[in-house]
């Protein structure tokens, strides 16, 4: 074959396929004509895709909102009433009662995979329900669900949600402390668990992590559990209740209640760049019409496809992307209790065989942790079922997208790589495949309704210029948007709206480029991405210097190569504590008990000093340097209270390239 017509033959890299040319949702002059309308006027936009949804009483009103500094204030359709577990399963049954809603892949290979149906979702969620309101749960009340990755964790968010309960997910590997800390800061009144949460061949003890965690609680909240392993747990009773037992008895007769728009659906807690997680709050109407849209079009999902959202339901991605915008649009969803790399590192791609997956969605830190273990495993299987990939959590080095690209996608999957957070309900930059080409490492394009502005990070001003490079701030809201800090809407206000007035701060830096392409390029607050988690290092740290032995400590990211960014401790010890390796395990483990294996240091520097300004703030920047292996530029270290504190960081660095 000629240069020529090989080159013909093979698509540009990135290049949207011919197929998805036909068939797609959206096509390159759709985006064009229906982003223009989406900005131009967003109350027609919205007021159009708003019907997405079963409305009980239909909105009249669609938007309401101002990013003003004093008057934060985020409404959408805020008349209308619905119910969300309405629209994800009721609406559904006339047309799809036999569809499978969610094929539910466990741990262990040998356990069979189940397959629920519509009509089994509805009888299961309204028996939950029925059990919920036994438990004295009422409209407005709070939920903590610590649960595997099982169909009862998408039982008991629906459940919450017909009867208008306002649930808080805790990812399932958090500490006894993180979730006390949790159901305290929500006044939760009941947390919905199960005896062990099986992942990787291993057994996370949930029920002994709840009873830990309930002596810190301040109200009696009840414990309702799942048996998933059957093995024995302690039981108290009185506070106690076994789901099995109560399903059993529990009638399927449940009317969905009605709720207004902006009702909140449920809490997430997520880490900040200081203090506490805060406990981000959604809404029930215009988080569902953003979730369920989004979904549709960024995998250009169509009726009949199978679609598996790796995450786990304790993170937004997997409210989003498994349960809400999946079921909100009739789909079939996958969950998947294990981990990619058990029993092998075929896992996924064994799974997506299996269950033919057509949209397949996962995170940077899975993808470069499977390249690593040969392109083997992914042959070995089946893959010709997968139509689109997506990507999310942190940026995607274009070393991974490459192989994605072509081990798993074939050279004929579109990538999206999409763009948003925890606080943003959906995705707000993100390719759609039928209307972009993709660049490996760029998120795209913003989503409809979505308007991205980079600021000069010292002026606050906009940079109008198309290339440009800054902090990436929303200039309006979407529906999608989060609407407060759970009991604290000054620190909404605080954490998102001041540092740059009249503007959403998202807390991430960002690259245009003359395409209009936007490039995500990490956080420029104290929040790192470890392995697509996200942490606070005010977090890491506070749990340092809660050991007996430690005096101070200071904790940053630096690039780890499978994980994004890893953990990297400064820990100075109390006067007469000598550092050994044996401490160094204990602060690892410390760590980990205090918040999680998530959180777990990679690398821990005993500092017998921290490089501190003269009134005693400490130059985080530096340690950042020192901690990526970049001291040469130090930058400005005149201001350093003892400027030979960095010298013997330095020379004792962890991370020596
Ligand atoms: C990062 C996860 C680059 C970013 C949905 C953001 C990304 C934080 C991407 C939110 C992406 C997420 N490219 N960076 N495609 N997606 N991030 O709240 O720093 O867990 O601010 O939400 O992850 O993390 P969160």
């Amino acid at each position: 074959m000629s240069a020529k017509a090989k080159a013909a033959a093979t698509p540009e890299v990135g290049a949207i396929p011919e197929n998805f040319k036909a068939t797609a949702h959206i096509d390159a002059a759709a985006y064009d004509k229906m982003y223009a309308a989406s900005v131009s006027d967003p109350e027609a936009f919205w007021g159009e895709h708003g019907k997405r949804l079963d409305w009980i009483k239909p909105y009249t009103k669609v938007k309401d909102t101002s990013f003003e500094p004093g008057n934060i204030s985020i409404k959408w359709f805020e008349d209308g009433t619905l119910n969300v577990a309405a629209n994800c399963i009721d609406r559904h049954l006339k047309k799809r009662g036999n569809q499978t809603a969610i094929i539910f892949e466990p741990d262990d290979i040998h356990e069979p995979a189940q397959y629920i149906t519509y009509r089994q979702l509805h009888n299961q969620v309204s028996k939950l329900a029925n059990v919920l309101e036994q438990l004295g749960i009422r409209k407005g009340d709070r939920v903590v669900i610590y649960l595997p990755m099982i169909p009862e964790a998408a039982y008991a968010m629906l459940a919450c949600a017909r009867i208008g309960a306002v649930h808080s997910i805790v990812f399932a590997g958090f500490s006894p402390d993180a979730l006390a800390a949790r159901v305290n800061g929500c006044d939760a009144k009941l947390v919905i668990t199960a005896d062990y949460a099986p992942r990787g061949g291993r057994k996370t003890p949930l029920k002994s992590n709840t009873d830990a965690a309930l002596l810190h609680c301040i109200h009696d909240p009840k414990v309702l559990m799942v048996r998933r392993t059957r093995e024995q747990t302690t039981w108290v009773d009185g506070r106690d209740f076994d789901y099995g037992e109560m399903m059993l008895e529990a009638s399927d007769v449940q009317h969905p209640i009605e709720m207004n728009a902006e009702d909140p659906l449920f809490i997430l807690y997520t880490s900040g760049s200081t203090g506490h997680p805060k406990g981000v709050v959604h809404s029930t109407g215009g988080y569902l019409v953003y979730a369920a849209m989004t979904h549709q079009y960024t995998f250009d999902y169509h009726d009949g496809d199978v679609f598996w959202c790796t995450a786990d339901v304790g993170w937004v991605t997997g409210h989003s992307y498994i349960v809400y915008g999946p079921l909100a649009n009739g789909a079939t969803t996958v969950m998947f209790e294990g981990v990619p790399t058990y029993p092998d590192p075929g896992r996924f791609w064994e799974v997506c065989e299996k269950h033919k997956v057509n949209q397949f969605y996962t995170a940077p830190t899975a993808i470069r942790a499977l390249m690593g273990q040969g392109d083997e495993w992914v042959e070995k299987h089946d893959l010709s079922s997968l139509k689109l990939l997506g990507s999310v959590g942190e940026p995607i080095n274009p070393e991974a997208w490459n192989w994605y690209n072509e081990k798993v996608g074939k050279g004929k999957c579109p990538i999206v790589d999409t763009w948003w957070q925890t606080e943003t309900g959906g995705h707000l930059i993100t390719p759609l495949p039928g209307a972009m080409s993709t660049k490996p490492g760029s998120a795209t394009k913003p989503f409809f309704g979505v308007q991205p502005v980079i600021l000069d990070p010292q002026s606050g001003l906009e940079i109008d210029s198309v290339e440009a490079e800054g902090v990436l701030c929303l200039k309006d809201s979407w529906p999608g948007q989060m609407r407060g800090v759970w009991d604290d809407h000054g620190r909404f206000e605080q954490a998102y709206f001041s540092d740059y007035k009249g503007y959403y701060f998202s807390g991430d830096g960002c690259r245009r480029d003359a395409d209009g392409y936007y490039w995500i390029t990490g956080r420029v607050d104290d929040v790192i991405n470890v392995s697509g988690h996200r942490m606070g290092t005010a977090e890491v740290e506070s749990a340092l210097v809660a050991h007996a032995k430690v005096a101070e400590a200071a904790v940053v990211g630096y690039p780890h190569p499978v994980k994004g960014q890893g953990i990297y401790c400064y820990v100075t010890l109390m006067n007469d504590v000598e550092p050994t390796q044996e401490l160094y395990q204990e602060l690892r483990q410390w760590v980990r008990h205090e918040i999680g294996p998530i959180a777990s240091p990679d690398l821990i520097q005993w500092a017998p000093g921290l490089p501190k300004t003269r009134s005693g703030k400490i130059m985080r920047r530096i340690l950042r340097k020192i901690a990526e292996n970049d001291y040469g530029s130090l930058g400005d270290t005149s201001t350093l209270a003892d400027p030979s504190v960095v010298e013997d960081l330095i020379e004792n660095r962890m991370n020596k390239g």
